[in-house]
Order: structure tokens, then sequence, then C-alpha cells
């Protein structure tokens, strides 16, 4: 988006300073986005932010042109780590300088906070260009990543193939939670993605990041029926997942593909994947979607080689060492 060049910058607006409505208009314009951007239905979580600003719990800022809220972002604190959770800025309000402004100040406002160590987002509202200078770049690491999808059409033409490991796949079920999240932890490491989410590290990560996707709405509702683990047949023991999750009632997201490193290349994520995609569609979904950072050449050449497509890309933001 280009600046404007005579627009003068938004004020900003600490969050709970706002009614409880106040921010209704920009939600309900950020709701329609997400639908038409992502195929994605934004307002359980829109219902959420407006519980929270009605106690006056969401932290962050609003950008105010006026008396016209253009733009907010808010974070939470888990720990040692602030999480910006989303970004919006409305189209032409400003352009870049209004973006970083709100940026800047989130970034700000969560270093000053005690105890906070890291901070990560994934802002799939921003779309920064890679030369663009982003607040307190002396700390940040950017990684970009790929929004994709894939249509009813090519996703129910996948062939089945048969892996070259002997496995059984089986639906989800709460039972396997605790091994996948062994198997989560293993796949991750060294890997590029563990940098942007360090829940990846560590077992006990692994788990809250699971917990994350099984129980709580903020990634689509899980859908246990479309996702399913494979058991290695020699050990009994899992060696890969695929999780989804129903992102509008015809829209489905893989929130997870992981794979065992002693067995990749065996043609288990793609077999994981294509069983999945089909629990989805006998679901009834019209679209597949999924995000994968764009130097995950595997993963990556994995779901072009399926059909998917990508429809967009967006930051990953990682600031430490401050
Ligand atoms: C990405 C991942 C799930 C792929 O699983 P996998 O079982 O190794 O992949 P498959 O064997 O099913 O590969 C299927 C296709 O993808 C491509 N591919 C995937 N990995 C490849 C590799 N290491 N080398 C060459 N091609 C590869 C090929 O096109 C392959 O088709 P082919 O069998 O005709 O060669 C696995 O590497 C993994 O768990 N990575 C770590 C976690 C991760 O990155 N998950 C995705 C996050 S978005």
């Amino acid at each position: 988006m280009a600046a404007m060049p005579d627009a003068p910058l938004p004020e900003l607006v600490e969050l709970p300073q706002l009614g409880a409505t106040g921010l209704d208009a920009l939600l309900n314009e950020e709701i329609g986005v997400w639908e038409r951007r992502f195929t994605w239905d934004f307002r359980p979580s829109a219902d959420l932010l407006r519980r929270f600003l009605q106690i006056r719990s969401l932290y962050g800022y609003a950008l105010r042109t006026g008396e016209e809220i253009v733009g907010y972002a808010y974070h939470v604190c888990e720990g040692r780590k602030g999480l910006i959770g989303d970004f919006y800025v409305r189209p032409q309000r400003g352009g870049w300088p209004a973006e970083m402004l709100l940026l800047n100040s989130t970034v700000e406002s969560l270093i000053a906070s005690p105890g906070i160590r890291r901070i990560e987002s994934q802002l799939m509202m921003l779309h920064p260009p890679a030369a663009q200078t982003l607040p307190y770049s002396r700390y940040l690491a950017r990684y970009d990543r790929y929004f994709m999808s894939i249509d009813r059409a090519a996703a129910s033409e996948l062939k089945p193939r048969t892996p070259l490991v002997r496995v059984t796949f089986t639906q989800w079920a709460e039972r396997h939670f605790e091994e996948v999240a062994h198997v989560v932890s293993a796949s991750y490491k060294g890997h590029v993605d563990s940098e942007i989410n360090d829940q990846y590290r560590t077992i006990p990560g692994a788990r809250q990041f699971l917990m994350n996707i099984v129980k709580f709405p903020g990634c689509g509702r899980f859908s246990p029926t479309a996702s399913l683990v494979a058991i290695d047949e020699t050990t009994g023991r899992i060696c890969g997942a695929c999780l989804a999750s129903l992102v509008a009632p015809q829209s489905g997201h893989l929130t997870q593909l992981c794979i065992l490193p002693a067995i990749r290349g065996a043609r288990l994520g793609y077999e994981l994947m294509r069983q999945c995609m089909t629990r989805l569609l006998e679901l009834g979904c019209t679209t597949v979607s999924l995000t994968v950072t764009c130097s995950n050449v595997d993963a990556v050449r994995l779901y072009e080689s399926a059909g998917f497509q990508t429809k967009g890309t967006f930051p990953a933001l990682v600031w430490e060492g401050f």
C-alpha cells in the first residue's frame, strides 16, 4: 500500500480507553476482509475481542483519525513471551506511516513490560515489502510465510499413494494428545518454524501449542473427524500427524502436518495430508488452506506438487535480545 504523502498521522489510543463498542465498525470491516482474502470466518475471534474490550482487558492500541478508528493491534503476555494477537489498519487510512506507528508502539509497549524477553507475531493483515525497515529492527528476525489454498476440485483429484513405511492411519482421539506433542517437538528440532514459534522447541511447549489448536478457537474450530495420525506398525508408536480445523463452515485449514525425521520422503506426509483433505471435503468444505514458511522448501514442494496455490505472503516477526 502506498503511503499518502500529506495525510496526517492518526493519533494513538490505548484499547482499554475505547468503549465496549469502540472497535465495532473496524471489526465488522475486518470480518469482510478475512472472508474475502482467506475464506475465514473471523466473527468468533471478533466476538471474543469485543468481550475483552467490554471488561477493559484488551491491551494494545487503536489508531484514531478524528472520530474514526482506523486500525488496532492487541497483545497478550504469556510468561516471558509477548504475542501480537492481531493487527489491522483500514486500507487507504495512512498507509505505511500509520502501520509503522501502530507496530512500533505495540512492540515498544511489550519491550517495556516487566519480564518480557521475546515477542512473536504472525501478521496476516500486514504486507511490508522486503526492504521495509520495521520497528526495533536490531532485535528483529523476519520470516516470510505463504498463505496457500486448494479448491475442492483439485483436492478431490489427489490419488492415494502407498507410503514406503508400514503404517496404520487412525482418526484423531484425545488419547493421542501426549504422543503427538512428542512427535511435534521431535519434528521441529532445528527447524525454521521453531525460530518463529518457540513452543515447538520443547515438549511442554508442544503440549501448549496442541492445546491452543485442539481446545481454543483462535485458529478455527478443531475437527477431530478430519484430523488423523499415522502409527508405525513396527513400533506401535505415532510417527506422523495431520491436524485440521474448520475456519468457516465450508473452509478447512491444515493447522499441523509433521512426520518424524527418520521416515521423511516416504510419502507419509502426502498421504496424511490427502486423507485429511478427503475428510474435510466429506464434511462439506469447498476449499482447504494452510500457511507455510517460504524457506521450508520440503513442505512448499509437497504442497505445490499437490496443487496448493499461493494466495499471499505475510510476515512472521520475532523480537529478541532487547
Ligand atoms: C514437510 C513434511 C511433512 C513432508 O513429509 P514427508 O513424509 O517427508 O513428505 P512426502 O514423502 O510425502 O513427500 C511428498 C512429496 O513432497 C516432495 N518432498 C517432500 N519432502 C521432500 C524431500 N525431502 N526431498 C524431495 N522431495 C520432497 C516431493 O515432491 C514428494 O513427492 P515424491 O514422493 O514424488 O518425491 C516433513 O518434511 C516434515 O514433517 N517436516 C517438518 C515439519 C514441517 O515442516 N511441516 C510442515 C509445516 S507447514
